[in-house]
């Protein structure tokens, strides 16, 4: 596959080790502009796995296009967890783009992932007409709510029982300190799409606090959930400050919230919409289900904005299908089209249910028609192929073929990634 780029008149394709730190930088700030000088870009710890990432290079030698990916190997799917190839660093120098780079790039990533035995890639998008060509579809949604200061919260029973409280404990962030207590806490959650920062690279990396990215706010802050001392919830968070003729309006930034469980969501939302001197509590990355949604008591008083968040990519439709759950037992023959993976076009018979399923090769009449992208837009449980039908997506070729298969492939729990690699 990487002979894709190599025919590519003028370009080759190269393994980046890590002596390209700097060259790869270069490329990356050409790519995503930066107002950080190049020295201190340098300076900061890479979430990367060397051996996942590759250049491409022009005849000169000069680096002009990245990619790279992350190797989530427990990566959670509906009621199991599978191997995901998490795409990233995807970039092109400005001088080079157009050509056909990109493409290549894809091709290559899709074969090394194969070799590799990921059945399934995701990614975040830097813009989202970008990968659905390439057979991504759009699998999770996330909310970015903004919370006025003091709005009210419903009580949680579990509090009210007489369960140990929560306390909050605020403390400065420091990456080194706090790296391994975010990543425990975090790991904790069950939820499709929850990719857990899954390298001590990224897991320091994720903690940085370079002044040039506050925009105007505080240094990073911890507020740290704890049962009896036990560390269980955590929201990363800063203020900014913004004194107005009518008092104090400052605005709470909340990185990342994460609540295992209903009292300790409660205990810290109701901290952070009760910090003096702010008039409102910002958040993003929050799964369509959060529990924020429950414990409010007037759903009116925000405002929540909805973003595309995970895209996935079925690249062995037998491993992928086969690897996650399905919420109802299923029978369903496939007609599937995959433009850039022939192997997966065809027609196949998914048998199976809460169990698990099997995906084979099948000369029955198909039931449903789609694209790859289409099954990866559902694969995670959050995207229905009921809504993909509505939108012509999906076509039902045995009438009352659809509504059973859109049951089996939902799920309960709301598919969202917590941060954006
Ligand atoms: C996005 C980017 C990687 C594309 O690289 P490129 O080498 O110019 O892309 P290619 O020439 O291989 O184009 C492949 C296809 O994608 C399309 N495409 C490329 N960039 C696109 C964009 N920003 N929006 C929509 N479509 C785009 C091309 O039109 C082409 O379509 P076609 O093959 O169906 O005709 C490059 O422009 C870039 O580095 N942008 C800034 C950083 C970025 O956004 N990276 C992506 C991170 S997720």
């Amino acid at each position: 596959m990487a002979a894709m780029i190599a025919q590519q008149p003028g370009y080759r394709p190269v393994d980046l080790a890590e002596d390209a730190k700097r060259e790869l930088l270069t490329l990356d700030t050409w790519a995503f502009p930066e107002s950080m000088d190049l020295d201190a870009v340098v300076e900061r710890p890479l979430p990367l796995s060397w051996d996942r990432v590759r250049g491409v290079r022009a005849d000169d030698g000069e680096l002009v296009a990245c990619h790279a990916s992350y190797p989530y190997a427990l990566f959670p799917v509906p009621g199991a967890r599978t191997a995901v190839s998490g795409l990233t660093w995807v970039g092109v120098h400005p001088g080079h783009r157009r050509r056909g780079l990109l493409r290549g790039m894809i091709d290559e990533h899709f074969a090394r992932s194969l070799g590799r035995g990921e059945a399934v890639s995701a990614l975040f998008a830097a813009e989202p007409a970008i990968y659905g060509r390439f057979g991504y579809g759009l699998a999770s949604h996330s909310l970015t709510v903004q919370v006025p200061r003091g709005a009210a919260l419903r009580e949680v029973p579990a509090a009210e029982a007489g369960e140990p409280q929560i306390r909050i404990r605020f403390e400065a962030v420091d990456a080194e300190r706090h790296a391994d207590v975010v990543a425990r806490i975090h790991a904790s959650v069950e939820r499709p799409g929850w990719a857990t920062r899954s390298t001590p690279q990224a897991r320091l990396s994720f903690l940085q606090d370079a002044p040039e990215h506050r925009a105007g706010a505080e240094p990073l802050r911890l507020a740290l959930a704890e049962r009896e001392g036990e560390p269980v919830g955590y929201a990363l968070l800063r203020r900014r400050m913004d004194w107005q003729p009518a008092g104090p309006r400052g605005v709470v930034r909340v990185r990342e919230i994460v609540a295992p469980t209903p009292d300790v969501a409660r205990a810290l939302w109701s901290v952070l919409v009760d910090l003096d001197l702010m008039s409102t509590v910002e958040a993003g990355l929050l799964a369509v289900d959060d529990p924020l949604l429950g414990l409010l008591v007037d759903t009116r008083a925000i405002t929540a904005r909805m973003s595309d968040n995970l895209w996935v990519r079925l690249l062995d439709l037998p491993a992928a299908l086969g690897a996650r759950r399905y919420q109802a037992p299923v029978d369903v023959v496939l007609e599937v089209s995959d433009a850039l993976l022939p192997t997966n076009a065809g027609r196949w018979r998914l048998v199976g249910g809460p169990d698990g399923a099997r995906l084979t090769r099948t000369e029955q009449a198909a039931d449903l028609a789609l694209d790859v992208r289409e099954l990866g837009a559902a694969y995670l449980g959050g995207t229905s192929l009921t809504s993909l039908a509505s939108a012509g997506l999906v076509a039902e070729l045995s009438p009352g073929a659809l509504t059973p298969a859109a049951v089996a492939f939902g799920w309960p729990v709301a598919p969202v990634s917590s941060y954006v690699w």
